[in-house]
């Protein structure tokens, strides 16, 4: 059995919630038990006074911490192993995980505050404080009645039928599937097939398919921590545009802010591959107009693509597979219309913050949404030029670290930019 201590000044607002369907015959059951302690049993004043003004000033009342904390300890003394919970809008924001975890639990104290809050002190004697979301409630009571009932279900035989609780929406990682009951047709609204078919392997796979789909365009912050095969995440996660990368050395700024060519280097290429592949880009372009130094490109690709490289090091020759060479943008933009069918919307990047800049997370959605090609576009040397910026559709707000220093390797910073357009947030 659990039991769950309310220590709450409003003891009337458990008796509805508790005395219906699950949560009341868990207690008919004894699979739970709810105390419900009223603070001012713990004054010692003539007037059972819970409340003060606060200190420095301000509106509203703060509850006092002598008569908690008396309740708390009180509790304590009976049972040493009761984990103590104050509700708090400044807790940790309770989910499944914390339900699941506090189902564990022999006894749990909820602590509901009122007005403006428990005096600080308080919070010395609790364990843990949780919110059940970014939004302020007039008093603790609807909180507890929350976490009471999410972690109430969780006990086995409090639901009737024990799977119910295993398919639900968090219980995995997902939102549910959509369900469906008869009729089979409602205002034209068919149930899907599937669900008719009789086919339990296939119900498995839509409803699986369906979870995955819903949580995606809804959730998408749930998909990090959901367990989710390899073949789901790369399905799931990767996003929905091709996307293509080109570093550009020519047209790019020296540091007087002359138009240059600046030289192909050896580890751009690698790093920019090996980003490049692990978040599923479709290509990665090195453009430089000058035949020598595409000659070293070519020299550097082939080393791993065809010669000795290849066979050292099987992971490098399919990074650098994805490395192709190319006189300007304008032959980039046509061999990525090309290969895709469209031609592609352009991003360029830059260090210099501005205004009109598309963040991160737009971008974010955009690839996730689209099916259009995109390109994004990496300067060298002092930046890309004005021509350039004019072309783009997009240009990316730039990567702003903590202490004003402003100078990332381009390889650096295409790494950065491809975890924050593709990484698994
Ligand atoms: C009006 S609120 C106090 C808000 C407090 N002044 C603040 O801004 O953080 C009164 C009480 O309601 C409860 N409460 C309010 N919002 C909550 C939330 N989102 N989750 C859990 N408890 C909440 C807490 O017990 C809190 O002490």
């Amino acid at each position: 059995m659990l039991v769950f201590t309310v220590i709450t000044i409003f003891p009337e607002m458990f008796a509805s919630p508790l005395g219906h369907s699950i949560l009341k015959k868990a207690q008919e059951k004894a699979l739970i038990a709810v105390h419900l302690v009223d603070p001012r049993s713990y004054t010692t004043d003539r007037h059972h006074v819970t409340d003060d003004y606060p200190y420095g000033g301000g509106q509203g009342m703060v509850m006092k911490p002598e008569p908690l904390v008396a309740a708390i300890e009180d509790i304590r003394a009976r049972s040493p192993h009761a984990r103590v919970i104050l509700l708090s809008p400044q807790g940790a924001v309770f989910n499944q995980r914390h339900a699941a975890r506090l189902a564990q639990e022999k006894e749990l104290v909820l602590i509901c505050g009122r007005y403006e809050g428990v005096d600080e002190r308080v919070k010395s004697f609790v364990d843990e404080e949780l919110s059940i979301g970014d939004y302020t409630l007039s008093g603790g009571e609807p909180a507890a009645n929350v976490v009471i009932d999410a972690v109430a279900r969780l006990i086995p035989g409090v639901l009737g039928n024990e799977s119910s609780a295993v398919d639900e929406s968090f219980v995995n990682g997902l939102l549910e599937y959509p369900q469906y009951t008869r009729p089979e047709d409602f205002r034209e609204m068919k149930v899907p097939d599937v669900l008719l078919s009789g086919d339990h392997e296939r119900v498995r796979r839509w409803r699986r398919e369906m979870s995955l789909n819903l949580t995606r365009e809804r959730r998408p912050d749930l998909l990090a921590t959901a367990p989710l095969t390899q073949e789901e995440k790369c399905r799931t996660l990767a996003v929905q545009a091709p996307l293509y990368i080109a570093l550009l050395h020519y047209p790019v700024y020296d540091k007087n802010g002359q138009v240059v060519t600046s030289a192909v280097t050896n580890m751009d290429i690698h790093d920019i591959a090996r980003a490049g592949k692990t978040y599923g880009i479709k290509g990665f372009y090195v453009v430089t107009p000058v035949k020598p130094l595409q000659k070293l490109a070519r020299k550097i690709i082939d080393h791993w693509q065809e010669g000795y490289g290849s066979q050292y090091n099987a992971t490098r020759k399919e990074a650098l597979a994805l490395a192709r060479i190319s006189d300007t943008l304008d032959d980039v933009l046509i061999d990525v219309e090309r290969e895709s069918g469209e031609k592609p919307l352009l991003v360029v990047t830059s260090a210099r913050a501005g205004e009109k800049r598309a963040s991160f997370t737009a971008l974010r959605d955009m690839l996730r949404n689209n099916t259009h090609p995109f390109l994004i576009l990496f300067g060298t040397g002092w930046g890309l030029t004005e021509a350039i910026f004019s072309q783009a559709n997009y240009v990316l707000e730039a990567i702003e670290g903590t202490h004003g220093y402003n100078h990332l390797s381009v390889r650096s910073a295409a790494a950065i930019v491809l975890d924050r357009l593709l990484g698994q947030y």
